[in-house]
């Protein structure tokens, strides 16, 4: 199956998380402002991932999702990080316009309390995601 990660980050913990799940299924990743929404839409599954304000996707992160085009036979996985609350609501606000998209969402995982100076154990989020994927010989 091919894969990209795609994320936005502004403090770089998302980033961290992007590259955590990145090295983990091998897939390409890329920053949400160099990643052609016209070529993403031909990946079969889009992982993508936003830092929650103020219990919401970032503005940056669902201005890019409602770029997509429809799509059909693609799936989903989104991923977010924050402080405190608010996750679960972010995630569902980019699942719904992803759907809307003709995607399926088939996982989401949220990292609650990195701080952008300390590394950060993703071990935990990473077994859910490779449970819910075949992963091969090291690709997705
Ligand atoms: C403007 C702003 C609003 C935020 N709102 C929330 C929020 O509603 N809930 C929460 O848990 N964290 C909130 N946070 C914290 C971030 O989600 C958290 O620090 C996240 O890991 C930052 O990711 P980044 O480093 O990739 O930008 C907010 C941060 C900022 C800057």
């Amino acid at each position: 199956m091919n894969a990209a990660v795609v994320y936005f980050s502004r403090t770089g913990n998302t980033k961290k998380f992007a590259q955590a799940i990145a090295d983990a299924t091998n897939a390409p990743m890329f920053e949400l402002s160099t990643a052609d929404a016209s070529k993403i839409a031909n990946v079969d599954l889009l992982i993508f991932g936003t830092p929650v304000e103020g219990a919401s996707p970032t503005k940056e992160a669902l201005t890019y999702i409602t770029s997509l085009p429809v799509v059909t036979g693609k799936k989903a996985i989104l991923f977010c990080t924050y402080k405190l609350f608010g996750n679960e609501r972010a995630m569902k606000v980019i699942e719904k316009e992803l759907v809307s998209r003709g995607y399926e969402v088939i996982l989401k995982v949220s990292k609650k309390g990195m701080k952008t100076e300390q590394l950060a154990d993703f071990s935990e989020v990473i077994s859910k995601l490779k449970a819910v994927l075949y992963i091969r010989d090291g690709k997705v």
